[in-house]
């Protein structure tokens, strides 16, 4: 697979095989993600695999939460409070496609929930890595881990793996902290689920539009 091909290939994908992962292979995964950069080689992520018993009871502790309408308090703000622009048209467009691939119509509010709850439960992904940054650290520190967490969704690809990231994961940090016994003292900044890709089911047959390079790119001779 080169370079190319893993980029444009990888999408997030929303339903899994019920075959497990192995300790080999997820340390080659993140054997090779090391190597990303970071501002003075600093290196600041921190990755927690999380699995089995202890997975299970981070997707109890969220349901519950969701269940007890417990105000989700991240860490920090991923989105917007007032959405703009074209972003705001992105993002809509984006979970159309989601509603649309999981055949869930515009008034079914009850499936757009089951839709967003599953998210708890990893999409049925046997894995869940999550990825935290000292609090002490700088913004650049946040952009050296999306590389980071970019060069993981690669690498897995090498190794047929399909992951998603999940910023929803991190909804409710406090909670995913105790479970992993992850010191309040790093910020938790999202989850990726991580297994072999069911590719029978829909959700994973469709693929996100992009812009055009023009529309972000100037070219200044
Ligand atoms: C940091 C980050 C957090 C994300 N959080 C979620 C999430 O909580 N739930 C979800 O279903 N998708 C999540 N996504 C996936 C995006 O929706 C997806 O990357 C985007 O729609 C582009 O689609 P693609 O990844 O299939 O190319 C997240 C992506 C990133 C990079």
């Amino acid at each position: 697979m080169n370079v190319t091909e893993a980029i444009k290939g990888r999408i997030s994908t929303r339903a899994y095989l019920d075959k497990p992962v192995s300790k080999e292979v997820l340390t080659k995964v993140l054997d090779t993600a090391r190597w990303s950069p970071s501002g003075t080689n600093t290196q600041p992520w921190k990755v927690v695999v999380a699995q089995g018993e202890t997975r299970q009871a981070i997707t109890d502790a969220f349901l519950d939460a969701q269940k007890n309408n417990t105000k989700p308090n991240p860490d920090y703000d991923y989105y917007p409070a007032e959405w703009v622009e074209p972003f705001k048209g992105r993002r809509f467009e984006c979970g159309m496609a989601l509603y649309q691939a999981l055949d869930i119509g515009r008034e079914d509010k009850v499936k757009r929930i089951e839709a967003g709850l599953a998210n708890y439960h990893f999409f049925g992904a046997p894995v869940s890595l999550f990825f935290f940054i000292d609090k002490r650290m700088g913004k650049g520190s946040w952009f050296d881990m999306g590389m980071f967490l970019q060069s993981v969704m690669l690498a897995a690809r090498e190794h047929g793996l399909g992951s998603c990231p999940q910023a929803s994961t991190s909804d409710y940090p406090d909670l995913v902290r105790e479970k992993l016994g992850v010191s309040d003292q790093f910020d938790l900044i999202c989850g990726l689920s991580l297994g072999y890709p069911d590719n029978e089911q829909a959700v994973n047959q469709y693929r996100t539009s992009r812009e055009e390079v023009d529309s972000f790119t100037t070219w200044c001779d």
